[in-house]
C-alpha cells in the first residue's frame, strides 16, 4: 500500500473554472497537497505523458484535448493513495460514476472527464517524476 498518488486537473475544468471546487473536495477527502503546478502542456508533452496509450483509437484526441490549455498537476499523500483517489474520482467515463464524485461533479465525457489520478503505485512514481523534480516536492 502506497502513501501517494498523481493527479491532473484537465483543461476541461480549468476553462470551466471548476479547479477551486476540485481541489476542495480533494483535501475535504483527506488527501494532503506534496507538490502542484498550473502549466498547458504542449502537444509533444502530452503525448509523451499518455505514450502508454499511443496504439489507442482515441491517443490523437486524448493528446489535442490534454494540450489545449492549463492543467494543474499534483502529488497527493493518503493512507491507500492510489486507491482511495481513484474512488473519490469515480469511474473513467462519468455517465457510470457513482453519486458525489468529482467526475460525476465535474465531468462532461469519458475524454473531457476533468481529472486524471494514477492507476498503480508504480505509475504514481512516473508520473509525479514526469512533472517534478526532487526541488518541488516535500
Ligand atoms: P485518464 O485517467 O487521464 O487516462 C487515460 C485517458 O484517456 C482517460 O483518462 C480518458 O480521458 C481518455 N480516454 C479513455 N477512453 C477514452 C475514449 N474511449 N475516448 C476518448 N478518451 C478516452
Amino acid at each position: 500500500m502506497s502513501n501517494r498518488t498523481f493527479t491532473m486537473i484537465k483543461p476541461d475544468a480549468t476553462k470551466k473554472g471548476y479547479t477551486g471546487a476540485i481541489l476542495d473536495q480533494i483535501i475535504k477527502a483527506g488527501f494532503s497537497v506534496k507538490a502542484m503546478k498550473w502549466i498547458k502542456l504542449s502537444t509533444e508533452q502530452a503525448g509523451q505523458f499518455y505514450e502508454v496509450h499511443k496504439e489507442r483509437p482515441f491517443y490523437p484526441e486524448l493528446v489535442e484535448f490534454m494540450s489545449s490549455g492549463p492543467i494543474v498537476a499534483a502529488i497527493l499523500e493518503k493512507d491507500n493513495a492510489v486507491a482511495d483517489f481513484r474512488t473519490l474520482i469515480g469511474a473513467t467515463n462519468p455517465a457510470q460514476a457513482e453519486e458525489g464524485t468529482i467526475r460525476k461533479n465535474f465531468a462532461a465525457s469519458i475524454g473531457e472527464n476533468a481529472v486524471h489520478g494514477s492507476d498503480s503505485d508504480e505509475n504514481a512514481q512516473i508520473e509525479g517524476n514526469f512533472f517534478f523534480s526532487a526541488l518541488e516536492r516535500f
